[in-house]
C-alpha cells in the first residue's frame, strides 16, 4: 500500500487542529523522548505525564540518571508498575555512559540494542528525536493500519508483527517521519478509537477499507489472551508501640523484584479463604490475580523473621514499594 499526498494532507491538517500539547513533543532531546517512550510503553497518557515531569525533574540528563542509585530510580516509578521497564533504562543509562556517551544513543541500531527497547521504542525515538525514517507501531498505530487495510491478522503475533511493519513502512512518510508517526499515533489514540469511531466524519474515510466493508468494529483482531493465573498472598503487618515493623526485598525471579513488602506467606486458595481476620485485595497483574489478605499485627516485640528488615513505619517511604503495598497502607492509614 501507498498513502497518496493527499491522505498525508488530510492527516497532518487534522493532527494540526487536534493534537495534545505533550512535553515530550516540545522537545528533541533523545534522553527524554526516550524516557517518555518508556513510561508510555504500559501506560497512558494522563497517567504517565505527572511521572515525566517528576522523572525529568529529578533525572534531567543520562548523567544524572547513570549516576543514581537504583533504589532511588524505582521510587520515582513507584505506582507506575512494570518495573523492569526503570531497571532497564537506569542499567541502559549507566552502559551509555560508560561508552563515553553524553546524551544518548544515536542510530536506530545502537537505540534498538539497549535493555528494554523493542522494534516500537526504537522506532519512535528515532524518528521522534532525529527525525529518521522509521515506522513507530504503537498498540494505536497497528489498530489504524489493521483497519485502514481492512486486516484480519492478529498484530500481536510475530508474523502479525511484520506484516504491519513492512505496511507502515510502505505508507511512512519519508519526507517528514516525525509528523508523519506523531500525527498517525494521535490519529489512534483520539478519533481512530477501539470502539465505535466517528467514521462518518472521519478525514481518512475515502481511503478506509474497513470502513467500506463495514467491519470497523472487528479490528484489530488480537490472538487469544492467555490464562490468568490465581495466587493467594498472606501479609501480616507486624507493629510494635513504637511503630516498628518488618519489610522484605522480593528476590526470587517473579512479580515485583527487587521491591520492598510486608512479610508474606504464600498459600493455595483453600488455606487462604479459611482465614478471617485481615482485609483482602484483589491486584490484577498482566497475567495474574492476587488475592492478598493484609493483616494488622500488634506486638510488643518484631518475631525474628529471615531476611526481614526492621523499620520505623514512618521511613518506609524510603524503600521502592509495590503499589499493592501502597495501598494497604493507604487503608491502614500506616
Ligand atoms: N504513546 C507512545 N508514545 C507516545 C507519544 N510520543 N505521544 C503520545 N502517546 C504516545
Ligand atoms: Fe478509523 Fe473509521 Fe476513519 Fe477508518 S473511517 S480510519 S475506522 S475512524
Amino acid at each position: 500500500m501507498k498513502f497518496s499526498e493527499l491522505l498525508y494532507n488530510q492527516l497532518y491538517t487534522w493532527f494540526e487542529y487536534n493534537k495534545r500539547v505533550l512535553p515530550w513533543r516540545e522537545t528533541d532531546d533523545p534522553y527524554k523522548i526516550w524516557v517518555s517512550e518508556i513510561i508510555l510503553q504500559q501506560t497512558r497518557v494522563e497517567q504517565g505525564l505527572p511521572y515525566f515531569m517528576r522523572f525529568v525533574d529529578r533525572f534531567p540528563t543520562l548523567l544524572s540518571l547513570a549516576q543514581a542509585k537504583e533504589d532511588e530510580v524505582l521510587r520515582y516509578w513507584q505506582g507506575l508498575g512494570y518495573y523492569s521497564r526503570a531497571r532497564n533504562m537506569y542499567k541502559a543509562a549507566q552502559q551509555l555512559v560508560s561508552h563515553g556517551y553524553a546524551t544518548f544513543a544515536h542510530t536506530f541500531d545502537e537505540i534498538r540494542a539497549l535493555p528494554g527497547i523493542g522494534d516500537y521504542t526504537a522506532g519512535a525515538i528515532s524518528a521522534f528525536a532525529y527525525n529518521q525514517p522509521y515506522p513507530a507501531l504503537d498498540g494505536n498505530v497497528y489498530r489504524v493500519l489493521a483497519r485502514l487495510t481492512d486486516c484480519e491478522i492478529p498484530f500481536d503475533t510475530s508474523a502479525g508483527k511484520r506484516h504491519f511493519h513492512q505496511v507502515a513502512n510502505e505508507i511512512l512518510d519519508r519526507n517528514n517521519p516525525r509528523l508523519f508517526d506523531s500525527a498517525l499515533m494521535e490519529f489512534g489514540a483520539l478519533y481512530c478509537v477501539p470502539s465505535s469511531p466517528d467514521c462518518v466524519n472521519c478525514p481518512l474515510q475515502t481511503w478506509c477499507q474497513a470502513y467500506a466493508h463495514n467491519t470497523v468494529n472487528l479490528l484489530p483482531v488480537r490472538k487469544p489472551r492467555p490464562k490468568i493465573r490465581d495466587r493467594y498472598f498472606n501479609y501480616t503487618i507486624y507493629l510494635t508501640p513504637d511503630r516498628q515493623t518488618l519489610i522484605h526485598q522480593r528476590q526470587e525471579k517473579d512479580i515485583w523484584h527487587h521491591l520492598w513488602e510486608f512479610p508474606l506467606v504464600e498459600t493455595d486458595a483453600d488455606t487462604f479463604q479459611r482465614q478471617s481476620s485481615g482485609v483482602v485485595f484483589t491486584h490484577i497483574l498482566s497475567h495474574q490475580r492476587l488475592h492478598a489478605r493484609f493483616t494488622l499485627q500488634p506486638v510488643t516485640t518484631l518475631p525474628d523473621i529471615p531476611q526481614t528488615k526492621v523499620v520505623h513505619i514512618s521511613d518506609i517511604d524510603d524503600f521502592a514499594l509495590s503499589r499493592l503495598t501502597l495501598k494497604a497502607m493507604e487503608y491502614f492509614e500506616l
